[in-house]
Protein backbone atom coordinates (compact mmCIF):
# COMPACT_ATOMS: atom_id res chain seq x y z
CA UNK A 1 0.00 0.00 0.00
CA UNK A 2 1.57 3.35 -0.69
CA UNK A 3 1.26 6.03 1.93
CA UNK A 4 1.29 9.76 1.22
CA UNK A 5 1.98 11.93 3.85
CA UNK A 6 0.99 16.36 4.21
CA UNK A 7 1.55 18.86 5.92
CA UNK A 8 -1.02 21.04 7.72
CA UNK A 9 -0.40 24.18 9.97
CA UNK A 10 -3.09 24.68 12.53
CA UNK A 11 -3.18 28.60 12.56
CA UNK A 12 -3.41 31.75 15.23
CA UNK A 13 -6.78 31.75 15.66
CA UNK A 14 -6.82 27.87 16.19
CA UNK A 15 -4.46 28.29 18.93
CA UNK A 16 -5.72 31.29 20.10
CA UNK A 17 -9.45 30.11 20.45
CA UNK A 18 -7.44 26.29 22.39
CA UNK A 19 -9.15 24.68 19.64
CA UNK A 20 -6.28 22.93 18.76
CA UNK A 21 -6.62 19.72 20.55
CA UNK A 22 -10.09 19.34 19.02
CA UNK A 23 -8.91 20.13 15.64
CA UNK A 24 -6.31 17.12 16.26
CA UNK A 25 -9.26 14.80 17.14
CA UNK A 26 -10.53 14.65 13.85
CA UNK A 27 -7.72 13.52 12.21
CA UNK A 28 -6.77 11.35 15.17
CA UNK A 29 -10.99 9.85 14.90
CA UNK A 30 -10.25 9.79 10.90
CA UNK A 31 -7.28 7.28 11.19
CA UNK A 32 -4.70 9.13 10.17
CA UNK A 33 -1.17 8.66 12.01
CA UNK A 34 0.73 11.63 13.14
CA UNK A 35 4.24 11.84 11.83
CA UNK A 36 5.32 15.36 12.93
CA UNK A 37 4.19 17.64 15.62
CA UNK A 38 5.39 20.78 17.06
CA UNK A 39 4.47 24.35 18.06
CA UNK A 40 6.12 26.71 16.40
CA UNK A 41 6.15 30.78 15.41
CA UNK A 42 6.57 31.40 11.58
CA UNK A 43 9.01 34.04 10.55
CA UNK A 44 7.94 36.63 8.10
CA UNK A 45 10.45 34.57 5.97
CA UNK A 46 8.87 31.50 6.39
CA UNK A 47 5.85 32.70 5.88
CA UNK A 48 6.96 34.66 2.30
CA UNK A 49 8.31 31.30 1.07
CA UNK A 50 5.21 28.93 2.51
CA UNK A 51 2.80 31.55 0.64
CA UNK A 52 4.97 32.33 -2.34
CA UNK A 53 2.75 31.28 -5.00
CA UNK A 54 0.35 34.24 -3.61
CA UNK A 55 2.88 37.03 -3.29
CA UNK A 56 0.56 38.96 -5.91
CA UNK A 57 -2.98 38.51 -4.49
CA UNK A 58 -4.20 41.36 -2.55
CA UNK A 59 -4.62 39.65 0.14
CA UNK A 60 -0.97 38.23 0.56
CA UNK A 61 0.38 41.14 2.66
CA UNK A 62 -2.57 40.77 5.33
CA UNK A 63 -2.09 36.33 5.15
CA UNK A 64 1.55 37.02 6.17
CA UNK A 65 0.65 39.40 8.95
CA UNK A 66 -1.99 36.71 10.28
CA UNK A 67 0.21 34.00 9.84
CA UNK A 68 3.34 35.34 12.03
CA UNK A 69 0.89 37.14 14.66
CA UNK A 70 1.10 34.22 17.06
CA UNK A 71 1.93 30.29 17.06
CA UNK A 72 0.73 27.58 14.98
CA UNK A 73 0.99 23.96 15.45
CA UNK A 74 2.84 22.39 12.51
CA UNK A 75 1.81 19.20 11.79
CA UNK A 76 2.49 16.03 8.80
CA UNK A 77 -0.17 13.05 8.65
CA UNK A 78 0.55 9.89 6.70
CA UNK A 79 -1.76 7.39 5.23
CA UNK A 80 -3.12 6.18 2.06
CA UNK A 81 -4.93 9.10 0.24
CA UNK A 82 -4.03 11.38 3.33
CA UNK A 83 -4.07 14.52 0.91
CA UNK A 84 -7.06 14.48 -0.41
CA UNK A 85 -9.02 12.85 2.82
CA UNK A 86 -7.54 16.03 5.06
CA UNK A 87 -8.86 18.48 2.03
CA UNK A 88 -12.25 16.55 2.41
CA UNK A 89 -11.95 16.81 6.71
CA UNK A 90 -10.70 20.47 5.95
CA UNK A 91 -13.52 22.23 4.01
CA UNK A 92 -13.98 24.84 1.59
CA UNK A 93 -11.22 27.51 2.33
CA UNK A 94 -13.95 30.18 3.77
CA UNK A 95 -15.90 29.40 6.70
CA UNK A 96 -19.16 30.96 6.26
CA UNK A 97 -18.92 28.63 3.22
CA UNK A 98 -17.85 25.65 4.13
CA UNK A 99 -19.95 22.42 5.15
CA UNK A 100 -21.32 21.68 8.42
CA UNK A 101 -19.41 18.57 9.66
CA UNK A 102 -15.77 20.09 8.03
CA UNK A 103 -13.26 21.67 10.77
CA UNK A 104 -14.41 25.19 8.91
CA UNK A 105 -17.66 24.83 8.68
CA UNK A 106 -18.03 23.47 12.26
CA UNK A 107 -15.30 26.43 13.97
CA UNK A 108 -14.94 29.47 11.54
CA UNK A 109 -17.10 32.13 10.92
CA UNK A 110 -14.41 34.07 8.93
CA UNK A 111 -13.20 34.30 5.41
CA UNK A 112 -9.63 35.41 6.36
CA UNK A 113 -8.97 33.65 10.02
CA UNK A 114 -10.06 29.95 8.43
CA UNK A 115 -8.22 27.63 11.04
CA UNK A 116 -6.28 25.86 9.31
CA UNK A 117 -3.99 25.19 5.90
CA UNK A 118 -3.59 21.49 4.60
CA UNK A 119 -1.50 20.61 1.34
CA UNK A 120 -3.14 20.20 -1.98
CA UNK A 121 -0.99 17.98 -4.36
CA UNK A 122 1.83 15.64 -3.49
CA UNK A 123 3.81 18.15 -4.84
CA UNK A 124 3.05 20.82 -2.62
CA UNK A 125 2.97 18.75 0.18
CA UNK A 126 6.59 17.83 -0.46
CA UNK A 127 7.78 21.00 -0.60
CA UNK A 128 6.03 22.12 2.58
CA UNK A 129 6.84 19.35 4.59
CA UNK A 130 10.42 20.14 3.74
CA UNK A 131 10.06 23.78 4.32
CA UNK A 132 8.80 23.46 8.11
CA UNK A 133 9.97 19.61 9.20
CA UNK A 134 14.26 18.65 9.21
CA UNK A 135 14.19 15.13 8.30
CA UNK A 136 14.85 14.20 11.74
CA UNK A 137 12.01 15.47 13.52
CA UNK A 138 9.16 13.02 10.99
CA UNK A 139 9.28 9.60 12.71
CA UNK A 140 8.38 6.13 10.78
CA UNK A 141 6.21 4.17 13.03
CA UNK A 142 3.27 1.97 12.26
CA UNK A 143 -0.18 1.98 14.92
CA UNK A 144 -1.52 -0.81 16.25
CA UNK A 145 -4.43 -0.49 14.78
CA UNK A 146 -3.22 0.17 10.86
CA UNK A 147 -4.57 -3.33 9.25
CA UNK A 148 -8.15 -2.32 10.92
CA UNK A 149 -8.08 1.26 9.64
CA UNK A 150 -7.33 0.31 6.45
CA UNK A 151 -8.89 -3.35 4.96
CA UNK A 152 -5.01 -4.53 4.12
CA UNK A 153 -6.65 -8.20 2.71
CA UNK A 154 -8.77 -6.07 0.05
CA UNK A 155 -5.60 -4.33 -1.19
CA UNK A 156 -3.68 -7.05 -1.17
CA UNK A 157 -6.30 -8.51 -3.32
CA UNK A 158 -6.13 -5.37 -5.59
S1 LIG B 1 -6.47 31.34 -4.83
O1 LIG B 1 -6.57 32.79 -5.07
O2 LIG B 1 -7.60 30.57 -5.34
O3 LIG B 1 -5.17 30.78 -5.27
O4 LIG B 1 -6.51 31.24 -3.29
P1 LIG B 1 -6.78 29.97 -2.40
O5 LIG B 1 -6.09 28.77 -2.94
O6 LIG B 1 -8.25 29.87 -2.14
O7 LIG B 1 -6.08 30.47 -1.12
C1 LIG B 1 -4.69 30.59 -1.04
C2 LIG B 1 -4.33 30.86 0.39
O8 LIG B 1 -4.68 32.19 0.73
C3 LIG B 1 -5.66 32.21 1.76
N1 LIG B 1 -6.64 33.24 1.41
C4 LIG B 1 -6.90 34.29 2.16
N2 LIG B 1 -6.41 34.68 3.33
C5 LIG B 1 -6.90 35.83 3.85
N3 LIG B 1 -7.82 36.60 3.26
C6 LIG B 1 -8.34 36.24 2.08
N4 LIG B 1 -9.27 37.02 1.49
C7 LIG B 1 -7.88 35.05 1.47
N5 LIG B 1 -8.15 34.40 0.32
C8 LIG B 1 -7.38 33.30 0.30
C9 LIG B 1 -6.27 30.85 1.78
O9 LIG B 1 -6.74 30.52 3.07
C10 LIG B 1 -5.07 30.00 1.38
O10 LIG B 1 -4.20 29.79 2.46
P2 LIG B 1 -4.15 28.41 3.24
O11 LIG B 1 -3.12 28.59 4.27
O12 LIG B 1 -3.80 27.37 2.23
O13 LIG B 1 -5.53 28.25 3.80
Amino acid sequence: MSLERTLILLKPDALQRRLSGRILSRFEDKGLRIVGLKLMQITPDLAARHYEAHKSKPFYPGLVRFMTSSPVVALCLEGKDVIAIVRKLVGKTFGPEAEPGTIRGDFGASRSFNLIHASDAPETAKREIELFFRGEELLEWKPTDFEWVYDVQDEIKK
